[in-house]
């Protein structure tokens, strides 16, 4: 084609924090993420996931709106934002609003402060959505925050501290705080200046303190009142020359790559040319979907064309027949033209535009809202789309141009979908505009959406319901039904209309309607997306829900022989909307007498936290590249069992910019081959054979990310596919295929004759599936050769380092003393990086090693999902024997875990489940078997808990089981069997300092478990199609590594003659917070302020022989490792104190060294006091136990399983902690990602082995909107532990298993739903308990009519391993 013959631009030129950046050699296929971080080096927007998903890479994007003349600003996900798209617009970044070493700006203050930031990962991503909503609006309401963070993530801090800090921003936080003012002034307090009043806790609970408006500022995690405030007029202005020079928005840009062109014509004809020339090119807009399809699917489109100028696809305009919407329009402009329509006409006449505007509030999340185009979402013609069904119901037409034929209008009806994302659209024609048509007064139209999670999830079934009624009757005209999610397209139920047309709105229309769906919709047993069952029913009942719906509208316009709703119904058409979230905290303050600069016992912020949200903190990849670096990229197994016939490299490393390929060739003494796992069982390169999908075969290296990414998919493997194939536990029991080992046996007591006394016995099973870690930041390694004696550092993401130096020393054939692991901090790891990052960091280190340059790997999400294991999937099998009254007297279970292809972990694992299978209850007689079992997945691992919650889910099962067999309240029967004092466990081991029953107890009456009870069955017998549930569940969880050697520490303090200190100890920081509590210990320990001291990194060249940071025992093992170290030298500067009393701490330190003592001391630690002999069940396993209880309230919606938690109310006995507010975001985090766990989060797989979930679009971890609507959680006070530095309690692992008591409330909630139809008696829930899940165990007249085929009549889609 020629090229245009008036001025076109091809530099690109915008602008970064007020900088100018002017490039004429930018890539077409560069995000902007990419740039920032590889090119400027910005790194503080952060790679989470590059699917727009999680929000890390959250920026601002603003330009000039020269109509509106003002400034737009939008939060953007660079990850998808191509940087050729920044033409004429002004990025900032989370650098350029703040620094720690200027000014951070408040909100990034704030989040450090309220203690929000744990790993810091997703903090830049929260700050610049934060940020942007305040330029746009500098009084939110807590609705804009809500609707703000819809697109960001965190796995860490369980949402509440952000929420809170950020709250501050708000208009309501105001209002709150002028009312709690006023009743001050008013002497309405109760005197001791708490809102409360007679309900603060303080009267309740002698001594025990809270935020929740209570006065003294000690008593609070952070004081909102002391924010320096938030002063607008102080932003950064934007860049004038934007503003002033119109020819940004003028120029025709052409930007030419290597594989693509970018174009961005600024006129329709433009635009029709270069479509009627490249019929083929992609129109991009916000990229949304493009983008996800070139990173992860490799599309590669030559011709990129931008149509954001274009005045016809950007415009809105009214009609008598509805209102005309450019294609290019961003679904948020489309709202908001929405919303001004609704505003301006009569409500009859709007109710499309209404149906459209909530469901927005469901489409992905604000940042892909901001760039999305309506356009882009009709013409990708996703069988999931939320708004074509919404467009086919309601008939709209689209304008279509082409330079051959011209404009031609099209209706969105049963024939525009033409097959899988195909339409009647020519390649050559331009989608300009569609046209949503107005309603009539008889004319109803609803549209519902049911996802996995609520927020920012793609639909698993929608529909839309245009019904129109001849007037004044109830009688038909007209009805469009639409569905997404049931066929490869959008599909209209046509048969259903022809049935109902003519009839009347009533139930006999209702079976009617359920017959044409059910006809209409038909999905095969085996259809992709699975939850077949589930999404047939799912059709039936969001269509009850529109019929309720309009019913009530037909009820309400007096329409006549209309039948009245029953009251119990008229919540059923309505769904879930998240609540302004309440919480308080409290903790026991440390004694008035206290040193100020003594932190232990204070609420102290998170040593990184402010770096964290400037952007400073140094992740692994931030770090600088090395001079002479190359990048890494593993080739995978698309195999779960094969033979590899044939690697094939010769295409990878032709590609310019390829250095070499390495595989299991290169290592070629056997012993450096199998060098991972605890019986090196793992592979480096697969030699020979595959025994999962997305195991490591070899790895290219190159030049950059880019090419070494794109080589390795070059690179062809040949299989021979082998058999068997086992991906499930109850596959590998049929294949008898366990580890060696099998079963491990714990037994106590005469079980076969505790069974035989026992008044009854009963037997049941449970599941629970896995979990992926989801940490933000993946996998990730830098290794540097040192260029002599075969030195070699590494840079690594790992909660491990000194197993990442013995492995990679093994596998070099090196000694350990040759090779340095350091770690800086991680972002999130919970157990991933245990192990797993042997994975990624070996065969860098033998890439860099080999090449003897400094080399780079991190992991895509993608990656890193297929091929780093989850934690343990399990099956437990129990026999249970109790008496009349429910008191365990005998249990037999046999829990089986599903290991994965190798060992890892997984003996540890399965034994901490055996250990914990009782969770806090007593059972005299008890026999647990443990099997690990073997499978084709990739090796699952450690995970938070470590095997412990899914022990312990059994309990919780089994004492249900016992209640519902009894009939009686589960908080009966838990409450009788909870562990006391003295008590001894199924491991022989006696119970000391047991506060279990403290917990439950003060957890029931913190609760109002009683009253509140009885308000949840009256709403029961109120509502038939929501219902509610309570339940409360206690935990124990055992304090050391079950591995006896791995229970030592060290540490290394040296004082430096200025009197700073730095501290190395062998934990690692991966947003737990040990680094600040080290801090906290050592300034004790050495009595000086923590200002002097520091902590740089762990290291192995420090602190020798280390064990992984896990088992909740960091603080526990490092903090007394620390404390003796600090005493050793608090001990050699004794004399100087004393010789100079009224000297300084520097004074003592400069004498001290001038007397030529050493200023150095290492310190160390081994737990005394504990081993175990599993063989003979005898010693003592954990040093101690920490304990907890959790009471849930949540509401189930029974026609979708969709569900909400109400209320949430914690106690944890963490003795005296170390530091409140740590140790509370430990509890609310653990506890989030315990949500995840056993409601939301589910890892899926094909019958043959392959990853489904590979990203944030597949796999849901809990977001901002679905943290309980009233959190409470309370630190036992009073409770010290001798056992544990400064008497403090371990904390990351136990909190976790209390979202159980979400998973049981939510059973309870079945339990009554299934009342209503007569159901009695315990029913099967297997974990996690999702929408699907929770729908079908409703069992009603709905479900009834999609039976389960047979098993073996068809072959699943996926499988539940
Ligand atoms: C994290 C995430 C969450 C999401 N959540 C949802 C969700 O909840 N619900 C949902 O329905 N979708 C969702 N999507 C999909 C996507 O965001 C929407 O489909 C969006 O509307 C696409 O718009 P876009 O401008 O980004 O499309 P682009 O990626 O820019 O373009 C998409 C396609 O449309 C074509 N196209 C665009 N404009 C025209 C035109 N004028 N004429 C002809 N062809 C055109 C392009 O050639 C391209 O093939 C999500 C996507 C992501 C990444
Ligand atoms: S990295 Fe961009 S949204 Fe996750
Ligand atoms: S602090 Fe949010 S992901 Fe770690």
């Amino acid at each position: 084609m020629k090229e245009p013959v008036f001025r076109t631009e091809s530099t690109l030129t915008f602008y970064v924090n007020g900088k100018k950046v002017v490039d004429n050699n930018v890539d077409p296929e560069w995000t902007l993420l990419y740039y920032l971080r590889n090119k400027l080096r910005l790194c503080g927007t952060k790679l989470g996931c590059g699917e727009g998903g999680c929000g890390a890479c959250t920026v601002m994007v603003s330009r000039y709106d020269r109509v509106k003349e003002k400034v737009i600003h939008l939060a953007v996900n660079a990850c998808l934002a191509p940087v050729a798209s920044m033409h004429g617009l002004a990025v900032t970044t989370v650098e350029g609003i703040g620094s720690t070493k200027t000014k951070p700006h408040p909100v990034q203050k704030r989040i450090a402060e309220a203690h929000g930031s744990q790993c810091g990962f997703c903090t830049p991503g929260i700050v610049m959505s934060m940020y942007t909503l305040l330029r746009n609006l500098p009084k939110p309401t807590m609705k804009d925050m809500e609707i703000a963070f819809q697109g960001n993530l965190c796995r860490c801090t369980g949402y509440r501290p952000i929420i809170e800090g950020f709250s501050s921003f708000t208009e309501d936080w105001e209002q709150n705080q002028a009312m709690y003012n006023n009743k001050l002034i008013n002497g309405l307090s109760n005197g001791n200046g708490c809102a409360m009043g007679d309900q603060c806790c303080k009267n309740k609970f002698n001594g025990v303190t809270s935020n929740g408006g209570c006065t003294r500022d000690e008593e609070v995690l952070f004081s909102k009142t002391e924010y320096t405030p938030y002063d607008p007029t102080q932003e950064p202005i934007f860049p004038p020359e934007l503003r002033m020079d119109s020819s940004f928005d003028s120029q025709y840009l052409i930007i030419k790559g290597k594989r693509a062109t970018w174009y961005r014509p600024t006129k329709l004809d433009d635009l029709l040319l270069l479509k009627s020339e490249y019929p083929e090119a992609r129109i991009v807009v916000g990229n949304t979907e493009v983008g996800v399809e070139v990173k992860f699917k490799n599309m590669v489109y030559p011709v990129l064309i931008q149509p954001n100028q274009i005045p016809e696809l950007i415009s809105v305009s009214m009609n008598s027949t509805g209102l005309r919407i450019g294609a290019a329009v961003t679904l948020n402009n489309m709202e908001q033209a929405l919303r001004n329509e609704i505003e301006l006409q009569p409500e009859h006449k709007t109710r499309i535009f209404l149906a459209i505007v909530n469901m927005l509030y469901w489409f992905a999340g604000k940042q892909i809202r901001n760039v999305g185009a309506v356009g882009g979402n009709i013409m990708t013609s996703s069988p999931i789309s939320d708004l074509n069904p919404i467009f086919c119901a309601a008939g709209c037409h689209l304008e279509l141009h082409s330079k051959e034929n011209g404009i031609r209008y099209v209706k969105m009806d049963e024939t525009f979908f033409t097959g899988y994302r195909r339409t009647v659209v020519k390649p050559v024609e331009v989608l300009v505009s569609i046209i949503i048509p107005y309603t009539e007064k008889e004319q109803y139209f609803y549209a519902y959406k049911q996802a996995k999670r609520r927020d920012d999830d793609i639909a698993i079934v929608n529909m839309a319901a245009n019904v129109e009624f001849n007037p004044g009757t109830n009688t038909i005209k007209d009805i469009s039904l639409a569905f997404g999610g049931m066929a490869p397209t959008t599909a209209l139920a046509m048969k259903t209309k022809s049935k109902l047309v003519g009839r009347q709105w009533n139930e006999e229309t209702l079976e009617e309607a359920y017959s044409g769906l059910i006809e209409d919709l038909p999905l095969n047993p085996g259809a992709p997306g699975g939850m077949i069952q589930y999404r047939r029913s799912l059709t039936l009942s969001l269509f009850f829900k529109a019929y309720l719906a309009i019913m009530n509208n037909l009820d309400q316009n007096k329409v006549p022989e209309v039948q009245k709703l029953p009251d119990k119904y008229q919540s059923g058409s309505s769904g879930f909307h998240s609540k302004t979230p309440k919480s308080s905290q409290y903790f026991q303050v440390v004694p008035a007498d206290q040193k100020d600069t003594d932190l232990v016992g204070r609420p102290t912020v998170h040593k990184s936290a402010f770096k964290q949200a400037t952007g400073e903190a140094v992740y692994c990849d931030d770090m600088p590249y090395f001079e002479n670096e190359l990048y890494l990229a593993l080739v995978l197994s698309s195999r779960a069992h094969a033979e590899i016939v044939s690697i094939d490299a010769s295409k990878a490393l032709s590609l310019e910019g390829v250095h070499a390929f390495f595989s299991a060739k290169d290592l070629q003494e056997p012993q450096f081959r199998n060098c991972h796992g605890i019986i090196h069982d793992d592979e480096v390169f697969a030699a020979g054979k595959v025994t999962t999908q997305g195991q490591v075969i070899g790895a290219v290296v190159a030049v950059d990310q880019i090419i070494a990414q794109r080589a390795a998919k070059l690179v062809r493997v040949e299989y021979k596919d082998l058999k068997p194939v086992i991906i499930t536990i109850e596959d590998a029991i049929k294949n008898e295929s366990f580890f060696p080992g099998c079963p491990k046996e714990i037994c106590r007591g005469d079980v076969d004759a505790a069974f035989r006394n026992s008044d009854h016995i009963i037997e049941g099973e449970a599941r629970m599936a896995g979990q992926e870690h989801f940490y933000l930041e993946t996998h990730c390694t830098i290794a540097v050769p040192k260029g002599e004696d075969d030195e070699i550092e590494l840079f690594c993401s790992t909660q491990n380092p000194t197993e990442t130096q013995k492995v990679t020393a093994e596998v070099l054939g090196i000694k350990s003393n040759r090779v340095v692991c350091r770690v800086k901090r991680m972002g999130g790891g919970f157990g991933g990086k245990e192990t797993r990052m042997l994975v990624v960091s070996v065969p860098v280190a033998v890439a860099a090693y080999k090449l003897n340059r400094p080399v780079r790997c991190m992991l895509d999400r993608d990656e890193d999902m297929m091929i780093s294991g989850t934690r343990h999937p399990f099956l437990g099998k129990y026999k249970i024997g109790f008496t009349k009254k429910g008191k365990i007297t005998a249990c037999d279970i046999k829990l089986y875990n599903n290991a994965g292809h190798t060992l890892d972990l997984s003996g540890p694992v399965i034994e901490r489940a055996m250990f914990h299978f009782e969770n806090a209850y007593y059972i005299p007689n008890a026999r647990v078997r443990g099997y690990i079992c073997k499978t084709n997945l990739p090796s699952n691992t450690a995970f938070r808990g470590f095997g412990g919650p899914q022990g312990m889910f059994f309990a919780e099962n089994m004492i249900r089981h016992i209640a519902s067999y009894l009939e009686k309240d589960p908080l009966e029967i838990s409450s009788m069997n909870l562990y006391k004092e003295g008590d001894t466990t199924h491991y022989n081991q006696p119970l000391e300092h047991c506060t279990v029953r403290r917990c439950w107890d003060e957890c029931l009456e913190r609760a109002d478990y009683n009253s509140r009870k009885m308000k949840v069955d009256e709403f029961n017998r109120q509502n038939r199609w929501k219902k509610r549930g309570m339940s409360v569940v206690p935990t124990k969880f055992g304090i050391s590594y079950t591995l006896l050697f791995l229970n030592q520490s060290g540490a290394l303090v040296l004082i430096y003659d200025d009197g700073s200190v730095l501290v190395s100890h062998g934990g690692t920081e991966m947003g737990q917070g040990l680094h600040t509590k080290m801090i906290q210990v050592a300034s004790r320990a050495l009595d000086i302020s923590a200002d002097f001291i520091h902590i740089a990194e762990t290291s192995t060249d420090k602190v020798p022989n280390t064990s992984a940071t896990a088992a909740s025992c960091g603080s526990d093992l490092n903090g007394m490792a620390v404390l003796d170290a600090c005493e050793t030298l608090r001990k050699r500067l004794e004399p100087f104190k004393a010789a100079n009393p009224k000297g300084k701490w520097v004074d003592w330190v400069r004498a001290a060294y001038c007397e030529r003592v050493s200023l150095s001391a290492t310190g160390f630690y081994s737990t005394p006091g504990i081993g175990y002999d599993i063989s003979k069940n005898e010693g003592i396993p954990f040093k101690y136990f920490t304990y907890g209880a959790a009471c849930s309230e949540v509401e189930i919606d029974c026609l979708t399983g969709d569900h909400q938690v109400l209320r949430t109310d914690i106690v944890m006995d963490l003795g005296d902690s170390l530091n409140p507010a740590i140790d509370v975001g430990q509890v609310e985090g653990g506890f989030m990602q315990g949500y995840g766990l056993f409601t939301l989060e589910e890892m899926v797989y094909s019958s043959s082995g392959i990853v489904f979930a590979r990203g944030p679009g597949v796999y849901k971890i809990p977001g901002f909107a679905d943290i309980p609507s009233e959190f409470n959680v309370s630190l036992l006070k009073g409770a010290p532990n001798k056992h544990a530095v400064y008497s403090s309690k371990a904390v990351g692992e136990p909190p976790l298993f209390l979202a159980s008591s979400i998973f049981f409330a939510l059973k309870e909630a079945i339990t009554a739903a299934r009342a209503e139809r007569g159901l009695k008696g315990t029913f099967k829930l297997d974990s996690p308990a999702t929408a699907a899940r929770i729908r079908m165990a409703c069992d009603d007249e709905i479900t009834a009519k999609f039976p389960e085929p047979a098993a073996d009549s068809f072959t699943p889609w996926n499988v539940v391993p």
